[in-house]
């Protein structure tokens, strides 16, 4: 077996062989498969297709990359809830201390910042001193001790999609189903879960912009987690427009603390409590996702979810302090303002996440290449959502950088991504759709995001 003729074999459209995506996979690993000869392959699977077999061995293929956690002698099952990547996505930040304060054991290993979108570990090392490359046995020990880690893929967990990940990013090769799928649950696989939750994201803002194909990621990503034995659940959700007011990492931790304090954004909060209660119904610690929704509910109001953060950034050697009072955090950037034009005057109609995640990573938000390094207090903050009034000289957005000499230029893209109305318009819907291993709640796949929007 080469590696050459197995790119020729996909390049021409046929399945491979499960031994074929072994080789591929263990040699890329290893080292012996170059960078160069992999993206060849990634960019043949993707203009060709891969069955859900081929999906299912390349998800078995990178799980075995590395070492599977053992959680088994915890009494109760152990969960985790992962998204498909989104604009402003911060719902993992706050999420996991709320289901950490109900009693869910969470091993959280997320991704960085992938395409467009943004990644759980950038934002979380945004706060000073935070670690994500916890030692398997320090991992062991928090579960048993705290309940919850907050962490990365290493040389040691899930290193198959640790190397492809940022591999994908920058070779246009991130947004195909049965990579998603193999990305996200050999992560998930290897943490040893009983239990995931899905976001996966629908709209403009995420890698699926259409209905029927966020459909089928979200069927693709159900089907291949119950064939390994976890219950798998995905919520659709609308990623139209970015998640919160928050772009960029330190801005998103700040918005999750706001979250975490009961100061809303409200669309954070509702996913937040929506996802933490499946989360708290799979764990087997509520009767009903409903029952596990009220619990989140109830530990956002007397303030233990947000003293639970804290403690997750003390365990991870990050600062406690700063979570409690964000602005002990040095800040080195001044926001630079984006006010509506004295010519308009109405409600913000619509603000496209997808160019915003542009702008946002042309301000140090992302990266461009592999070695880019990202900038933890670059980012905008949206004074106005869709549904909004905007009257003249009101401030539109912020934004944070210092990597323009152009500010002009900044603003008037981030002013082109609003709409506008002279009628009230309606905030945008959150959630869409639920889909379980027996099918999808609304069991309509004629749903149309952009109608609600
Ligand atoms: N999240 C992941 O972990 N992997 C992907 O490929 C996309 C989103």
């Amino acid at each position: 077996m080469d590696a050459i003729q197995i790119i020729k074999k996909k390049r021409e459209g046929s399945e491979l062989s499960s031994a074929e995506i072994q080789y591929l996979i263990e040699g890329y690993t290893a080292g012996r498969i170059p960078d160069y000869q992999m993206a060849a392959f990634l960019m043949a699977a993707q203009l060709r297709g891969m069955a859900l077999n081929e999906t299912i061995t390349l998800t078995q293929c990178m799980l075995n990359s590395g070492r599977i956690l053992d959680f088994s002698a915890i009494s109760t099952p152990v969960v985790d809830k992962h998204s498909t990547g989104g604009v402003g996505d911060k719902i993992s930040l706050v999420l996991t201390p709320i289901v950490g304060a109900c009693g869910v054991r969470v091993p959280m290993i997320s991704g960085r910042a992938l395409g467009h979108t943004g990644g759980t570990l950038d934002k979380l090392e945004s706060i000073p001193g935070f670690r994500t490359n916890l030692q398997i046995h320090d991992i062991y020990r928090q579960i048993r001790g705290l309940g919850v880690a907050m962490i990365g893929a290493t040389k040691e967990i899930a290193p198959a999609d640790r190397q492809l990940y940022a591999l994908r990013d920058v070779t246009a090769s991130v947004d195909f189903i049965p990579f998603i799928t193999a990305s996200i649950l050999s992560k998930k696989l290897a943490e040893g879960i009983d239990g995931l939750v899905l976001d996966v994201k629908l709209g403009r803002g995420a890698f699926m912009r259409k209905n029927e194909e966020a459909r089928e990621l979200a069927e693709t990503l159900v089907n291949v987690g119950e064939h390994f034995g976890m219950s798998t659940i995905a919520w659709l959700t609308n990623m139209n427009i970015p998640l919160g007011r928050a772009i960029g990492n330190w801005l998103e931790v700040e918005e999750s603390i706001n979250c975490l304090r009961g100061e809303g954004p409200e669309d954070v909060l509702e996913l937040s409590l929506k996802l933490s209660g499946e989360m708290i119904a799979l764990a087997d610690l509520a009767g009903s996702p409903e029952e596990g929704e009220e619990m989140a509910q109830t530990v956002v109001q007397s303030g233990h979810a947000l003293n639970f953060l804290a403690k997750i950034v003390e365990a991870q050697g990050g600062d406690p302090a700063v979570i409690h009072d964000p602005a002990l955090r040095m800040r080195t950037l001044e926001p630079q303002t984006v006010t509506v034009p004295l010519d308009i005057s109405g409600y913000v109609s619509d603000v496209d996440a997808f160019t915003l995640a542009e702008i946002g990573n042309s301000l140090g938000v992302g990266r461009l290449v592999i070695d880019d390094k990202i900038d933890p207090e670059a980012g905008i903050v949206l004074h106005l959502r869709p549904g909004e009034r905007a009257t003249p000289g009101q401030p539109l957005a912020s934004f944070y950088t210092r990597k323009t000499d152009q500010p002009e230029q900044v603003a008037h893209s981030i002013f082109d991504a609003f709409t506008f109305s002279k009628k009230p318009v309606d905030k945008p819907n959150i959630l869409i759709d639920r889909l379980t291993f027996e099918g999808w709640a609304s069991n309509s796949r004629e749903h149309n995001l952009i109608s609600q929007s």
